[in-house]
């Protein structure tokens, strides 16, 4: 047997119900807020994300040489995809210009639960805005989906790394430096962020002052104890957020975000259910059209695992109804498997979906699969029902049967499965 790659999955018909339902709620609230879908290839030159990020990140990525010795890789997410979409073709629509993309990526991760190597992220990057009101929609849309996705108990955490930055700026770390500084402190690694900063030479109670500020957590009232322009924004997101009275969140400066393209706000929301793998979307803004050949143009966005959050919205109890079928017809013999056909066929052109016996099965084991297959009315065709021109038609839930005329199946069909159409 060949056994699927580590960290893939494969989707049974239950999974892809739940998938596809969420995928129609993502649509349908990114609509909402104004956004537009978007689609971008699967692989990308590695040396978009090498720019992004520095080489190291080849070490994360599915990167490889093309037949033609072109270096390319899957991309690892799709941010960077995007903006150089807008870039190259994009950058004469009116801004902002607000995309969304639901995609799969993929990283060369170490699997767990909720740690895959190829995964679905939900993309959000709201382009051409660098001013408050543009951070607060975004969080706005990102909690209002929360909530609307029946989540509990999560968590949403807002820093502003720019903030951060400007104090390493100021006491004159290198630019490498800070990034791996932002790296530790993403990862909470206090201690070896501590001696980062005393081996670039900070003082001892500088360093002690930049990791309390990295440690500060609490209301939005922390943004009013903070300092300069920078503070002044996060302080103008968070009233913003407050006008609203739907998001619940949190300060939390200790969020710098890993990854070094980001400027200004940073956020993470954790579904705190999940474990160790619990956080459900990142994001910020930055600006990484200059460093894709472009003009400077400020950009905010955030992703969402999707994958997370269908376990999320299980823990919270979802439920999904598997896809079923309206109708299920089933030819007593040969005879009238032409028939069965043609009558399926009319179902069908009605918009009710409607199944066929491929199997050569008798009425009884016919009847079973229709039964698993969720059916809410068989049709049963034998030589009787040719010959009187009237079809028996099932109700699988409570067992009654009627006669239909042939010509009237359609109809009839339509007006019995009125409410309880899966296919409407
Ligand atoms: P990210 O934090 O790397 O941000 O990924 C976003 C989300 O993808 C995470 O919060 C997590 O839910 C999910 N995720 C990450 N790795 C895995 C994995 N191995 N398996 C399953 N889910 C995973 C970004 O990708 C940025 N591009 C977000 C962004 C958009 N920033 C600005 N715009």
């Amino acid at each position: 047997m060949i056994q699927r790659l580590r960290g893939t999955r494969d989707f049974t018909p239950v999974e892809m119900a739940k998938r596809n339902s969420l995928e129609a709620v993502l649509r349908k609230i990114s609509a909402e807020y104004g956004f537009r879908e978007i689609q971008t290839p699967v692989m990308e030159s590695s040396e978009l994300f090498v720019l992004k990020s520095g080489p190291g990140i080849l070490e994360e990525m599915y990167a490889f040489e093309d037949k033609g010795g072109r270096k390319i890789s899957l991309r690892p997410e799709l941010t960077a995809p995007i903006i150089r979409f807008f870039v190259n073709e994009l950058s004469n629509y009116p801004l902002p210009l607000k995309v969304f993309c639901i995609s799969d990526v993929f990283r060369y991760e170490e699997p767990q639960s909720g740690r895959y190597r190829e995964f679905a992220q939900y993309d959000v990057e709201s382009i051409g805005s660098d001013r408050p009101e543009a951070d607060a929609e975004l969080l706005i849309l990102a909690s209002d989906l929360c909530s609307r996705l029946g989540l509990k108990n999560v968590n949403i955490r807002i820093g502003h790394v720019g903030i951060i930055r400007e104090k390493l700026d100021k006491m004159g770390i290198p630019r490498d430096t800070q990034a791996d500084f932002l790296r530790l402190m993403d990862k909470r690694k206090i201690g070896e962020a501590t001696d980062l900063l005393l081996k670039a030479g900070m003082g001892s109670s500088q360093s002690r002052e930049l990791i309390d500020l990295c440690q500060t957590r609490g209301d939005g009232g922390i943004a009013r104890t903070l300092k300069g322009e920078k503070a002044e924004y996060l302080l103008k997101v968070v009233s913003f957020l407050e006008a609203t009275g739907t998001v619940s969140y949190e300060i939390d400066m200790g969020v710098v975000r890993g990854l070094d393209y980001y400027t200004g706000i940073v956020f993470e929301i954790d579904a705190n259910d999940l474990g160790a793998e619990k956080q459900i979307c990142g994001g910020g803004s930055y600006e990484l059209t200059r460093l894709f050949g472009g003009n400077a143009v400020p950009s905010t966005g955030f992703a969402f695992g999707f994958d997370r959050l269908i376990l999320a919205m299980e823990k919270a109890g979802w439920k999904c109804g598997e896809s079923t079928v309206d109708c299920f017809v089933l030819a007593v013999s040969d005879e009238e498997k032409a028939a069965m056909l043609k009558i399926a066929t009319a179902l069908r052109r009605k918009g009710i979906g409607t199944e066929i016996d491929l199997m050569g099965r008798n009425m009884s084991k016919g009847l079973k699969y229709a039964s698993a297959r969720g059916a809410k009315f068989s049709v049963i065709v034998g030589g009787r029902e040719i010959a009187s021109g009237k079809l028996t038609v099932r109700d699988m839930d409570t067992g009654k049967q009627e006669e239909v005329p042939v010509d009237s199946i359609a109809e009839y069909m339509l007006g019995r499965t009125g409410q309880k159409r899966i296919s409407s």
